[in-house]
């Protein structure tokens, strides 16, 4: 008999491999991110349908500015299409929306469109969106090692204070359940800083495939794969 899938309660995605996708294709790599983009959708729909709880997608590292301005200026433009004509659809399927990165070097007209979709979805418990924008795993540490430093400096906290609990609450994932399952699609084995913290006890798994050409079929593996892997009591 078939065995039960253990469905992970939190799925996080490198979407790796849209450049190559394209090119494979003989198209430019703009079309391999939009393609990215659909694919994202699918992706939301499997998650949720599997009952999967919280999503949490790479879309832009720290690294990523210093790509061509080209390419830069598309995806801008991409996300926030995204954030403008998505929102609608998000709440109407009751995601919760959040971005885990620094906000701060986005055009004003992203930030507010990235609050405004925070705000609306704040109150929805049932499925949580992630997406990483701006994000780095060291950047994200120092963040937080800079905030409590400075609770530390005026008195707010003393050293005993500073537990793991506190340091999780100035994350940008605070008051969320760590990964239990990181995918990196196109076949790179690395997480680039890709929730750094977080990633302590979750299972990897790397398939071939690359982003655009992921689906419901392609979550449906990595849940079986999750389900083969010997996950013993406790943190190991
Ligand atoms: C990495 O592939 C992908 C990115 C840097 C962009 C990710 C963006 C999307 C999937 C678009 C959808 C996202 C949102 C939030 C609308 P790559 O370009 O590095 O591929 P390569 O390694 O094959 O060159």
């Amino acid at each position: 008999m078939a065995e039960a899938l253990k469905i992970p309660n939190h799925i996080a995605i490198i979407m790796d491999g849209n450049g190559r996708w394209a090119k494979a294709k003989g198209l430019p790599r703009t079309v391999g991110h939009t393609n990215g983009a659909k694919a994202l959708q699918r992706v939301i729909e499997a998650c949720k349908k599997f009952g999967v709880k919280t999503l949490t997608v790479y879309a832009f590292s720290t690294e990523n500015w210093g790509r061509p301005k080209e390419e830069v200026d598309f995806l801008m433009d991409l996300f926030y299409k995204y954030l403008t004509n998505q929102s609608k659809k998000l709440i109407e399927n009751k995601i919760r929306f959040n971005v885990l990165g620094d906000k701060s070097r986005f055009n004003k007209k992203t930030q507010d469109a990235m609050v405004e979709l925070e705000n609306q979805t704040k109150n929805f418990s049932e499925f949580t969106l992630n997406v990483a924008m701006n994000y780095g795993g060291h950047s994200e540490i120092l963040k937080a090692t800079r905030e409590i430093a400075m609770d530390l400096k005026s008195g707010k906290i003393s050293e005993n204070d500073i537990t793991e609990e506190l340091f999780e609450s100035h994350l940008y994932t605070s008051g969320q359940l760590p990964p239990d399952l990181i995918i990196r699609t196109s076949g790179e084995q690395r997480l680039s800083g890709f929730l750094l913290y977080q990633c302590s006890y979750s299972e990897l798994y790397f398939p071939k495939v690359h982003f655009p050409d992921f689906d419901e079929k392609q979550i449906k593996l990595a849940i079986e794969e999750y389900t083969k892997r010997d996950r013993r009591y406790g943190k190991v």
